[in-house]
């Protein structure tokens, strides 16, 4: 395969034009140094996080202009000299921060985020170092690949970070994004048991085809801490909780959790300040923990669990092509999508 010269990427130029600031242009395809490798990229995906870089919203380090997004797959094309690891024709997922390679994230690492301080994944090729880039499981396509990088790790490190899951144990999962769905995915993979919430009755079918064991419908229900803790023998609560609505549910998710229990606080889609206090915690007798993606260490380990346990990414119905990445963008904004919104890189 001959690789051109140029390439089509979509760049954020802006933090203050919204998604008019993310641009489609033509730009090299770069060359790989001593250790690293050109990755022809044939999947990406979507987060929250890339929605809100060019509006300004972003909490983490940016440096703009830079190729948006963290999430992509594909295949080796080239390698530099002193690469080790891979080959010609190796199929390779990327990893969020780069420099997170093992052990609790840094300064340094926080500050290494495709598609936020180093170019992403919106382009056709990539260069990257050679521990920048994991294996892709082998029972993935590069879209379903893609959906690992942020919201399949982060979900990974929220279960196995700090305290890891045990079977048998209880998870409760907030809403039907990304994150919340793999996290749904991997504890019943590990033998526990899944609470989950939504806001509808239509994703209420789909949770429990993907294995929930009781759905909470959060909207008809504001009180769902509590009936959620009721599920739990002898009203004990909830060991792992996936906390992603931030000030529309720290307070029933501290009504639910389990003395010794772990809230992995994830995002904020409800709201960024919380009525609570953390003097809670010590009542709650519970940890209460932020959580940005993971490491290299931990994406590997949740691949091998995905090849081993045939997880599928659950990935909307409607997959972008290239040259529609700016619909995709407005399609998740609207939230018209169940699961990863998905982008296929012609
Ligand atoms: N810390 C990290 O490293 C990290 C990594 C990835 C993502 N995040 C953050 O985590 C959050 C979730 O990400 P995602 O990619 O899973 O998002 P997403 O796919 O956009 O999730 C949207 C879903 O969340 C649910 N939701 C929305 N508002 C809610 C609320 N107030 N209470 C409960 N559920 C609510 C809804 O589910 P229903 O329609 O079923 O009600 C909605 O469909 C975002 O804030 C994102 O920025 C953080």
């Amino acid at each position: 395969m001959s690789i051109p010269s140029t390439q089509t990427q979509y760049v954020v130029t802006s933090k203050e034009k919204g998604f008019e600031g993310l641009i489609k242009q033509e730009g090299p395809v770069p060359k790989p140094g001593a250790n690293e490798v050109l990755v022809r990229l044939y999947g990406a995906s979507l987060n929250y996080r890339d929605l809100i870089i060019p509006q300004g919203l972003y909490p983490f380090p940016i440096d703009l202009p830079v190729v948006a997004a963290s999430d992509g797959a594909g295949e080796v094309v080239a390698v530099g000299e002193k690469v080790t690891k891979w080959k010609k024709g190796d199929k390779v997922t990327t990893l969020f921060n780069q420099f997170h390679q093992y052990g609790d994230i840094d300064q340094r690492a926080a500050s290494s985020g495709l598609g936020g301080v180093f170019d992403g994944t919106l382009r056709q090729y990539g260069v990257f170092n050679e521990d920048g880039v994991v294996r892709t499981p082998s029972n993935l396509n590069h879209v379903e690949a893609a959906t690992l990088v942020c919201a399949g790790v982060t979900s990974w490190n929220a279960l196995y970070g700090l305290k890891t899951l045990k079977p048998g144990q209880f998870v409760l999962t907030q809403g039907t994004g990304g994150v919340s769905i793999f996290a749904l995915q991997f504890a019943k993979a590990g033998g526990a048991k899944v609470i989950a919430t939504t806001s509808s009755k239509e994703k209420c079918e789909m949770l429990k085809k993907l294995g929930a064991d009781y759905v909470i419908n959060y909207r008809e229900d504001p009180n769902w801490g509590e009936t959620a803790r009721k599920l739990t023998p002898n009203n004990q609560g909830i060991d792992h909780i996936i906390e992603v609505g931030g000030a529309g549910t720290l307070g029933q998710s501290m009504k639910a959790i389990k003395y010794e229990g772990i809230i992995s606080i994830i995002g904020f889609l409800g709201g960024a300040q919380p009525k609570e206090s953390i003097l809670d915690t010590l009542s709650k007798i519970c940890t209460v923990r932020g959580v940005y993606v993971g490491s290299k260490q931990l994406m590997e380990e949740m691949c091998l669990a995905i090849e081993a346990n045939n997880i599928k990414p659950v990935v909307d119905k409607r997959i972008f092509k290239f040259d529609e990445v700016k619909e995709a963008y407005e399609y998740m904004w609207a939230q018209k999508h169940f699961g990863k919104v998905g982008i296929t890189i012609e």
